[in-house]
């Protein structure tokens, strides 16, 4: 009786302990979704999260992945917005049966031909061979580049205004060219307010990882979107008239929430103001000497009450988060070493990717290091020429080798120059 008694209660006690593990490890990997499954009763989300890819357009480090995001909306006649990349065709195509219950497909709304949302529209066009393409004349030209055909018999060619009515849902498209392809168009679905809106507000990482929204945001729009800052405007304007309460980007989270932060950060970005205030410093050093100088100027900063100083050392970070930090804050100081009579290749090719992304309304500072013959902050300049509004200081740094007193002086009066 009393060993029957003995071996309940341990059953009992090894019962709890096996539910508190349990309830340990489901607290512990809980995950936060950022798409949400259904975004009102008849748009349903039915993208795809990659994590199996080591670079996002053959150059992006994405730590999180990526999501490719495609939308649903069941009424009398059902569409799909944009299709997936084509490694996930399959789970993509199984999300959508999943979605459908009795319904067919009757439109797939191609809204980007960038293979990331075109790679399983061949795919998408044998599964349902009576669906419709919806897309605009570039899109369709690009179709026969990239498929050999544009669906001719099949397709609805639409243009800037038009509408395409499902039942009690209709689709107006609104042509937004180089955000960030020519051929990019965004769909507007009015009894929701949703808009669908491509490329625009998406942002690098899967869904079903939590993480800041601006920070990776940001670096996908500078990387990809950045130099199209004009367009990106034009787009801006367009949505300013449409009543929209939803945001489906083709990437990222389906922002519903304080809108408002998202169209002031995109409107920021795209104008090329200033988002924070501080200083970015971006160097190179071979034998750091002139990292001492970059120390020593963050030092003099901070004593000087900058309010942020941000240091990337070209040659180890991230290539797209220096760029990113560049077009973020309002000032910025390029310091590198003179290397075959240019400037080290890290610096040159950050630069040369700033000119590219139309850089532009900062304040520059140069800090230059070679030994016998200094040319970096000459080559430097000279690569920016092409760049608008950038105020150089006054206060240049020359380093002959190793910082000397002299360099120490001229670094403070170039913080002190900087944080005026
Ligand atoms: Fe996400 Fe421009 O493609």
């Amino acid at each position: 009786m009393t060993i029957s008694l003995f071996y309940f209660l341990m059953h009992i006690a090894i019962n709890l302990l096996i539910n508190f593990c349990n309830l340990w490890y489901n607290f512990n990997n809980i995950k936060v979704y950022y798409g949400g499954e259904m975004l009102s009763q008849n748009i349903k989300y039915v993208g795809v999260n990659d994590h199996e890819i080591d670079l996002f357009e053959g150059q992006y480090i994405v730590h999180n992945g990526m999501a490719y995001n495609s939308y649903l909306i069941l009424d009398q006649k059902v569409a799909v917005i944009d299709s997936v990349d084509a490694r996930f065709c399959d789970e993509w195509l199984a999300n959508i049966k999943g979605k459908l219950g009795q319904n067919t497909v009757d439109y797939i709304v191609v809204q980007h031909m960038e293979p990331d949302h075109s790679g399983s529209i061949e795919h998408f066009m044998q599964a349902y061979p009576h669906a419709k393409i919806v897309s605009n004349a570039r899109a369709f030209a690009m179709m026969k580049n990239y498929f050999g055909t544009d669906f001719a018999e099949r397709k609805v060619v639409v243009t800037e205004g038009d509408t395409l009515s499902l039942g009690e849902h209709t689709l107006t498209f609104v042509m937004a060219p180089m955000v960030h392809w020519p051929e990019v168009m965004v769909s507007f679905e009015s009894a929701t307010g949703t808009l669908f809106s491509a490329d625009a507000f998406g942002k690098f990482g899967a869904l079903d990882v939590e993480e800041d929204w601006a920070c990776e945001a940001r670096r996908y729009y500078f990387g990809i979107v950045g130099k199209y800052g004009v367009q990106a405007q034009a787009l801006l304007k367009k949505a300013s008239a449409l009543d929209v309460k939803t945001i489906c980007p083709l990437h990222g989270p389906i922002l519903q929430d304080n809108l408002g932060y998202y169209l002031n950060l995109y409107n920021v970005w795209s104008t090329y103001g200033v988002e924070s205030e501080g200083v970015v410093i971006a160097y190179t050093s071979v034998y750091g000497n002139t990292k001492k100088a970059v120390e020593l100027l963050e030092q003099e900063l901070k004593v000087a009450g900058c309010p942020k100083v941000v240091v990337n050392d070209l040659a180890r970070c991230d290539m797209a988060e220096a760029v990113e930090d560049a077009f973020r804050y309002g000032k910025i100081v390029f310091a590198t070493t003179t290397y075959n009579g240019e400037v080290f290749p890290f610096m040159r090719e950050f630069i040369a990717t700033l000119v590219e992304h139309n850089f532009q309304n900062k304040q520059v500072a140069f800090i230059e290091n070679g030994s016998w013959a200094p040319m970096a902050t000459k080559v430097m300049k000279g690569m920016l020429e092409k760049c608008k509004n950038l105020t150089p200081c006054q206060m240049e740094v020359k380093i002959l080798s190793a910082v000397n007193e002299q360099n120490k002086c001229q670094i403070k009066t170039l913080a002190q120059e900087l944080v005026k």
